[in-house]
């Protein structure tokens, strides 16, 4: 456990100098940079971050959510290193490895498995193997647009209509699939042309009417970049019904708030919701690339058995070492019994300052989040806007971080928007 230690003006020199190197060599749309940003990371590890310049400071992000059993977690770090002197890729889809198998088999346990047996079993109990069969199938892929393609194409198979709803505010990501689905105009607009027209969009919060050419609808539990939006209470349970009334899917985008995050597995278990299809990523591979679209065995079926050819894969799906990684990802979330401590921290963070969330997916309306997140890389603590207009402070720290650490940061944010 330690504080921010600041040994330079922020960035320091040698992330300038790297900064300005980088704007030569990559695109100029990618890395944000300024006088006062970006700092170059060196090594993390729990909620610490060290930069190029040897200043360290707390990460409130987990780095987009991902690292929730903190940075380079060391059980993490041990099952990568050791798989790295095995085998680093396989044959996807033509001939696998069989910790694709194992991670197949826990992602299904720790959802549909769990969900099975209602009410559902307290976070973290297993169901046995043998029946895990009748629950749900998995889909793999590399990053959360890509499971959200991947949930896009089921529903398309399984229903056999083309169109999808989504809600105003909501992220999916930014593939041309998942990017028709994704709200803000921001990043569609440039594509406007490209984009399919098969995503109808109601205000996130509101039931919608059934639409013909619908026949499934897609939704954030809580959105995290629109905001970090709470939705109502009878929100989800309602689109459950709905979609149940009409023959519809329903289609949860947890890539944000899976893992722990928001104080149970999954978001939607704070409303008791089972989805036919949901989609992981982020935090699933404790800093490696994995994602994945898990579905209800009824529904994933609906895929026509391959015959040599799958008609949705790709070069890395299931690789080694990002199952080694995620394996040893939600191992850590067990042993450290992350939903509870999120759950716990969250309630704590929440005593002091007014935020708005679960667990730790929180957000603090600030106005000008921008500024406020340069201020705090001067404080030392990372931290990145949320919401349409940037308006929001988010709070996504990894689940690991110390009451210590979350106060000295919570102590700098109430002084700086005083
Ligand atoms: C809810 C949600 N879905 C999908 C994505 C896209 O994930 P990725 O950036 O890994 O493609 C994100 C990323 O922030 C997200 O928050």
């Amino acid at each position: 456990m330690s504080l921010p230690l600041l040994r330079t003006r922020i960035p320091g020199p040698r992330s300038r100098a790297l900064a300005r190197q980088l704007r030569r060599v990559e695109n100029r749309n990618v890395t944000y940079t300024s006088d006062r940003w970006p700092i170059f990371w060196q090594r993390a590890r729990g909620a610490n971050v060290w930069d190029a310049d040897g200043n360290r400071y707390l990460d409130l992000t987990a780095a987009f959510g991902v690292a929730s059993v903190g940075h380079t977690n060391s059980r993490v770090a041990a099952a990568i290193r050791k798989q790295a002197g095995t085998l680093l890729h396989a044959m996807g889809d033509v001939h696998p490895n069989e910790l694709k198998l194992q991670l197949a088999r826990e992602l299904v346990a720790l959802s549909f498995g769990r969900w099975g047996c209602r009410p559902a079993a307290p976070s973290g109990r297993r169901v046995r193997a043998r029946g895990l069969q009748n629950y749900a199938r998995v889909l793999f892929a590399n990053s959360g647009a890509e499971a959200v393609e991947a949930a896009l194409k089921t529903a398309a198979v399984h229903t056999d209509k083309p169109g999808i709803i989504a809600f105003g505010g909501a992220y999916h990501g930014l593939t041309y699939g998942a990017l028709a689905a994704t709200a803000r105009e921001f990043f569609r607009t440039p594509f406007i042309e490209q984009l399919g027209t098969f995503v109808a969009r109601v205000p996130f919060g509101t039931i919608p009417e059934p639409i013909p050419y619908c026949g499934a609808v897609l939704v954030e539990p809580i959105q995290g970049r629109g905001g970090i939006v709470v939705p109502p209470d009878d929100f989800l349970p309602q689109l459950r019904h709905f979609c149940d009334e009409h023959g519809m899917l329903l289609i949860l985008d947890e890539i944000y708030t899976g893992f722990c995050r928001t104080g149970h597995w999954f978001a939607c278990e704070h409303w008791g919701v089972v989805p036919d299809l949901i989609c992981v990523g982020k935090a699933l591979g404790g800093g490696l690339p994995i994602s994945a679209c898990i579905g209800k065995a009824s529904v994933m079926d609906s895929w026509p058995e391959s015959e040599g050819e799958a008609i949705h894969t790709s070069t890395f799906l299931g690789n080694p070492l990002a199952c080694a990684a995620a394996l040893a990802s939600i191992a850590e979330m067990k042993r450290l019994r992350l939903w509870e401590r999120a759950a716990k921290l969250g309630a704590h963070i929440q005593q002091r300052l007014p935020m708005r969330g679960k667990g730790l997916m929180l957000g603090l309306e600030v106005g000008d989040a921008p500024s406020v997140c340069e201020r705090l890389l001067q404080r030392g603590i990372i931290a990145i806007p949320e919401g349409e207009q940037s308006e929001v402070l988010g709070l996504t720290p990894p689940l690991t971080i110390s009451q210590r650490e979350l106060d000295f940061c919570l102590d700098t944010i109430e002084e700086l928007i005083r």
